[in-house]
This record gives structure tokens, C-alpha cells and sequence, in this order.
């Protein structure tokens, strides 16, 4: 690990990173604010939608795609439920063993997720909150042969007996029919004709909600 994420992990283990982070992204969230919380939250923002998804609705199993640093993973395993998080870079996947060596909670995977997934799905029997943010993006980060794997993921999601997941889908921007993504009519087409989810669009992010329980 580097000094930087030396003084990070640190920060964060007496507790401090999450609102030094939140201050250092204080000029971000404010203009998000400012402009009515509409377009594209902040990351901290984001992580915090996460959060209260798992409180809301009693869910204590939160499965990622994309560790990438761990930034989000970090502030969920913090709450000691189990948490599974899937990277395809082996670089970054090695990086994330270091972070996450002293959460016992925490499983974390080398590989696609679009492939990843649908196995370890497999073997879950109970809800579980997926937030769905595999995928290529610009600087150190890894691209597989698809720049996202999201169609995999949610038709493998869709497809599990249990109907009661919370699916969220971070950069709903991106969702335009292009770089192997769908259009966001088309996927919100999906999930209304496979009638076990409602679909709700803001901040960025595309939320899955049991129809049963919303
Ligand atoms: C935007 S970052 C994830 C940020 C992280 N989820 C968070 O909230 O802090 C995207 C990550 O997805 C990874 N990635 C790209 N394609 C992937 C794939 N097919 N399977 C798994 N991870 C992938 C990238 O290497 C990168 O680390």
C-alpha cells in the first residue's frame, strides 16, 4: 500500500475517512444540491443511497461489481454484513486483498462479473442488495472484452428464484445503446415484461425494487 492509502486506511479505521471525504467532496455535493439534486450524484452521495437501501429494507448481503479502490465496499462492509465484490483487474483485485484483509465479512473475486455472477449466484438463498458498477471506464482501470457486463448480470439476477433482491445499477447516464450498453428504455421494457421488479430512475442510479415490497 501507498502513503496515501496508508493515511486513508488509517483515517478510516478511527473512523474519520468517511467525512473527510465527504468534505473534500463538499464543493461537488453542494452544486448537486444546489441545482436540486438532480444529474449525476457525487460519489459520496451515491455510497450513502447505497446505505440506506440495506437499512430500508432489512437486507444484510450486499454483492458488487467493480471493487475498483473499495471506496464503496469499504463504507457497507464497515456495517459488518456480508459482502461479496467481484474486480477484473488482477492488479486492483490485489490492492483490494490488502484493504480488506482484517474484514472477515468481506469475499472478494478476480474476474468478470458477467461471468462471476451468475455463478455465485447460484448459491444465494436469501435477498441480497447488488449494486451492478462493473465496467470500463478512463485512467488505471481494467476493460474485458465488453465495456460492460450488465446485460449478463441482470438477466443471470432475473433469472434466481428469490424475486426479492434490491438491484441498484450505478450510471444510468451511460445507458444509451452504445459500448454494449442498453438503452434505458429497452431495459426498463425488460423489467416491466418480467413483472417481479419496479423501476425507479434518479441520481445516476437505476433502482430494482421488489414489486412486493414496494
Ligand atoms: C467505477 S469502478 C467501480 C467503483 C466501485 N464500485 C465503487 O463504488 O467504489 C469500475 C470498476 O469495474 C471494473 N470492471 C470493469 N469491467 C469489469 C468486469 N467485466 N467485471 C468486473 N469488474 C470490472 C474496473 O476495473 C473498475 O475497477
Amino acid at each position: 500500500m501507498d502513503t496515501k492509502a496508508q493515511i486513508k486506511y488509517f483515517l478510516f479505521r478511527i473512523g474519520l475517512w468517511n467525512s473527510i471525504n465527504l468534505l473534500r467532496k463538499s464543493e461537488d455535493v453542494l452544486r448537486w444540491f444546489a441545482t436540486g439534486c438532480s444529474g449525476v450524484a457525487p460519489s459520496p452521495i451515491k455510497m450513502r443511497i447505497v446505505n440506506s437501501y440495506l437499512s430500508r429494507y432489512s437486507i444484510d448481503s450486499f454483492i458488487e461489481t467493480g471493487t475498483y479502490l473499495g471506496d464503496t465496499l469499504e463504507y457497507i462492509a464497515h456495517k459488518g454484513i456480508k459482502c461479496i465484490s467481484i474486480e477484473l483487474s488482477e492488479s486492483l483485485y490485489s490492492t483490494a486483498c490488502v484493504r480488506f484483509n482484517r474484514y472477515h465479512n468481506v469475499k472478494l473475486i478476480n474476474g468478470d462479473s458477467g461471468q462471476e455472477l451468475p455463478k455465485l449466484i447460484n448459491g444465494i438463498n436469501s435477498p441480497v442488495l447488488f449494486w451492478l458498477d462493473g465496467h470500463y471506464s478512463f485512467g488505471p482501470i481494467h476493460q474485458s472484452d465488453a465495456h460492460t457486463p450488465i446485460s449478463l448480470e441482470l438477466q443471470a439476477i432475473l433469472k434466481h428464484h428469490i424475486k426479492k433482491h434490491i438491484i441498484l445499477i450505478d450510471d444510468a447516464r451511460c445507458f444509451n445503446g452504445t459500448n454494449d450498453y442498453p438503452h434505458l428504455d429497452v431495459l426498463l421494457r425488460m423489467i416491466r415484461e418480467d413483472g417481479n421488479y419496479r423501476a425507479d430512475v434518479s441520481a445516476d442510479i437505476i433502482r430494482l425494487i421488489p414489486i412486493t415490497i414496494s
